[in-house]
């Protein structure tokens, strides 16, 4: 009778398994999920941070997943705060960006710049780069001594940032503002270079920078 019983719970047991061990499994991985992105979000100090009004649009902890929208891990400290400044003053226009700039302290401002400047610089593997592009985009970094100011690996210092696995689309946007002279950058350096870019080159300079494996810091 109690082998039986046992026989019985083991074969339901099974049956269960079969039936829902993915939905199971699937539960089991989506709480280890939440455990550990909890633990990650409170080794950054309690709840709210600053930093969780940029997530919608930057990705977490700075890693956007959208070519359109900047990431910001691993920025420079020093390029990260020129450009919340540079919002908030109006010098650079983003509909999205001034607003909320403007909206932030200075001590709020100095805090997220350190805080991105910290995260894991974990590049751009949903961007296909167009292989002749990249080609091309390499060969102009190259002439264009791009690294000279952007660092050896293109992973950013000081005021100048990070382009190495950058949005694709994003690095387009802001090349053709610097060409067409919607954004202007203080020392006028990218100004002088994108004056010898054609439209073309633009666009291979993006496919290459964007598909740049970031080093890490
Ligand atoms: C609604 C979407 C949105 C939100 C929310 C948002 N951003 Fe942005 N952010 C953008 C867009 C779009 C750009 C690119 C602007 C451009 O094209 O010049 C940008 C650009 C930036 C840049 C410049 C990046 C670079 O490489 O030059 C910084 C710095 C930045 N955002 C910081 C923040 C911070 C900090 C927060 C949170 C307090 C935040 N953003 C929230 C949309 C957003
Ligand atoms: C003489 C120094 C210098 C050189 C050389 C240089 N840059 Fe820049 N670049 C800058 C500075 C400074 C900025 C930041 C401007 C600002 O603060 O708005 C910048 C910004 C950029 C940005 C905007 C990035 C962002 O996150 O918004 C892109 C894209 C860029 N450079 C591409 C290039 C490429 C491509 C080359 C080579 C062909 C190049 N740069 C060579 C100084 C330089």
């Amino acid at each position: 009778m109690k082998k039986q019983l046992l026989l019985g719970t083991a074969v339901i047991l099974v049956l269960l398994l079969a039936l829902f061990g993915r939905d199971l499994l699937g539960l089991y991985r989506l709480l280890d999920y939440i455990d550990t992105t909890t633990q990650a979000y409170e080794a950054e100090g309690p709840w709210p941070h600053t930093a969780d009004a940029c997530y919608g649009c930057h990705g977490k902890q700075g890693t956007s997943l959208h070519q359109r929208y900047p990431s910001l891990a691993g920025q420079p400290a020093e390029y990260l705060k020129a450009q919340l400044h540079s919002f908030a003053s109006g010098q650079r226009l983003n509909p999205n960006m001034q607003p909320l700039a403007m909206s932030l302290t200075e001590q709020e401002i100095l805090k997220l710049a350190d805080y991105y400047a910290r995260q894991p610089t974990l590049g751009n593997p949903a961007f296909q780069p167009d292989p002749v592009l990249r080609e091309q985009g390499a060969r102009l970094a190259t002439a264009g001594a791009c690294m000279a100011c952007h660092g050896q690996r293109l992973m950013g210092q000081g005021p100048f940032p990070r382009l190495a696995g950058q949005g694709a689309d994003y690095l387009l946007a802001q090349l053709d503002a610097f060409a067409q002279g919607r954004r202007v950058d203080p020392t006028g350096s990218m100004k002088a270079i994108t004056a010898t870019l054609s439209a073309q080159d633009r666009k291979a300079l993006s496919h290459y920078l964007a598909s740049l494996a970031p080093a890490q810091k």
